[in-house]
């Protein structure tokens, strides 16, 4: 299946899904990743890996629109049929989901549907939950409320502070995401009204 992956910042998460698809453990080809930070961490990854990288800085386009304008079109040209979110921090328009056409997968950092948007984990510690998590998921026109793939559960510590709980969750983060990328992709799973199910 060929995919690209968005990005915004470190990449761990993309490092993690290059290595497993490099390894042989997914049925997926990365024929690109693009961002919206030309300075971003994770674009040096993917070009050490040999991945073409493209960048659509918001500063470059007039509005969103146009900025998403040009990512449709590489995704056209790419002819990409699955796109990842790993650590995008832009929101897509319903009309950009809508003309892409494709399965969108983006992974959070919290327990959705608790603490969707920036700073989950800081949300998460100021609430007090004594479990948190991450959770892949579909992308739907809403804030992270999309029908979910797979979740992980981490226990949240009293002496906790944000960074050591997203380091935690960090970890799950990596276990769960190409584990829910390979069910995509080899076509196991079956969606019902906003449940998602393994088919059998
Ligand atoms: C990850 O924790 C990911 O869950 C989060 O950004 C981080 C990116 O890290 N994404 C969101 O908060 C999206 N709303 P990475 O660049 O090292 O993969």
């Amino acid at each position: 299946m060929k995919t690209a992956v968005l990005v915004s910042g470190r990449g761990s998460n993309l490092q993690t899904l290059v290595k497993e698809w490099k390894s042989g453990h997914m049925p997926i080809e990365i024929i690109g990743v693009g961002s919206d930070q030309p300075d971003a961490l994770a674009l040096e990854y993917a070009q050490s890996e040999g991945i073409p990288v493209v960048v659509f800085p918001m500063a470059g386009y007039p509005d969103r629109a146009s900025q998403e304008e040009d990512l449709l079109s590489w995704l056209k040209e790419c002819r990409v049929e699955l796109l990842l979110l790993a650590g995008y921090m832009k929101i897509l328009s319903g009309n950009f989901i809508e003309k892409a056409n494709i399965p969108i997968l983006n992974i959070h950092p919290s327990l959705l549907p608790a603490f969707p948007g920036m700073h989950a984990q800081r949300q998460a510690l100021e609430y007090g939950v004594k479990y948190s998590g991450c959770t892949v998921h579909f992308v739907d026109k809403g804030l992270d409320s999309g029908p979910i793939i797979l979740q992980g559960a981490v226990p949240v510590l009293d002496d906790d502070t944000e960074d050591s709980l997203s380091q935690r969750i960090l970890k799950e983060e990596h276990r769960i995401y190409p584990l829910a990328v390979n069910l995509v992709a080899s076509n196991k799973l079956a969606i019902k009204g906003h449940r998602v199910f393994i088919k059998q």
